[in-house]
């Protein structure tokens, strides 16, 4: 499988002071990678940093990212502007924030889309209706026709998951994408990453709390504590056998756990966490 995104060494600082230090991982056509770590450890850095989305503060200061061979951050904004979207898409840790308050739900789509020339409006609105409807809208034609202030804060985030989805992005970068959904809706969210990926070998790293979202889905995991990478490797490892103190205490406090593992139902495992 082709690789897709690396991560070399990379230290990312705020205003000087690093905030994410000596991070590295390869991440592979049709990888689901997960991160896991306490708030503030550095997560939605680590991600936002491969998009150039850290503000005019923050900044890679050590270390390279790498998607397919080209050094991300030494990109101007024109360059990042072509990849955002099409080959690295970004589901936000508050993805509802992300829209435009004026226009509708659908027009923002099509723009989006329209953007990176891809299909026909009307294909465009087919798809989009489809996807709205498998991630647990009953009407999706009326989430189009919506205005974003018009949908709970609920529904605004599964707006911004289709948001990213429907442009097919080679990596998906999801931050906390399921956080806010009631389980259901989660275990939807869910079949639809893995159904992207399946299909088009979308490689996704999945930042969460929820260490039932990453045993169901993640084929490595990473924890993140202070900025540093206290464990990487693959998940039923990592899970099952940790190595470091940190990692035993952050699953230990999941203790329902090891008996999931066992009788692995998607159901339950979303239930964790
Ligand atoms: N724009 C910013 N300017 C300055 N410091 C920042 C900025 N964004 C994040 N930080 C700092 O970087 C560190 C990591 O923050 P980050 O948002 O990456 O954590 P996180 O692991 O995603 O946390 P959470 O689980 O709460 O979302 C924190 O100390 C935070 O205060
Ligand atoms: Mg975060």
């Amino acid at each position: 499988m082709a690789e897709l995104l690396r991560y070399e060494q990379v230290e990312i600082s705020y205003r000087g002071r690093p905030a994410v230090r000596d991070v590295s991982f390869t991440l592979h056509e049709g990888e689901i990678l997960g991160i896991v770590g306490e708030s503030g450890s550095g997560k939605s850095t680590l991600i936002r940093a491969a998009m150039g989305l850290l503000g005019p503060s923050g900044a890679v200061t050590r270390g390279d990212i790498l998607y397919r061979g080209r050094s991300l951050p030494t990109l101007t904004q024109e360059e990042l502007r072509r990849i955002n979207g099409p080959e690295l898409g970004m589901i936000f840790q508050n993805a509802g924030a992300s829209f435009c308050p004026v226009r509708t739900v659908g027009s923002q789509f099509y723009e989006s889309a329209a953007a990176h020339g891809r299909v026909s409006r009307q294909d465009f609105t087919e798809h989009a209706v489809d996807l709205l409807e498998k991630i647990g809208f009953a009407d999706g034609r009326r989430i189009l026709n919506s205005y974003p202030f018009e949908l709970s804060g609920g529904m605004q985030q599964r707006v911004g998951i289709a948001a990213a989805m429907l442009l097919k992005p080679s990596v998906l970068l999801a931050d906390e994408p399921t956080s806010a959904l009631d389980v259901f809706v989660q275990k939807q969210v869910v079949e639809e990453m893995l159904l992207l990926r399946k299909e088009f070998g979308t490689a996704i790293i999945l930042v969460t709390h929820n260490i039932g979202v990453v045993g169901a889905m993640a084929d490595h995991v990473l924890v993140l504590k202070d900025g540093g990478a206290v464990e990487f490797g693959r998940t039923q490892q990592v899970m099952n056998a940790p190595e470091n103190a940190y990692t035993k205490k952050l699953m230990s406090a999941v203790p329902r756990l090891k008996k999931q593992r066992e009788n692995r139902t998607d159901e339950g495992m979303i239930h964790a966490g």
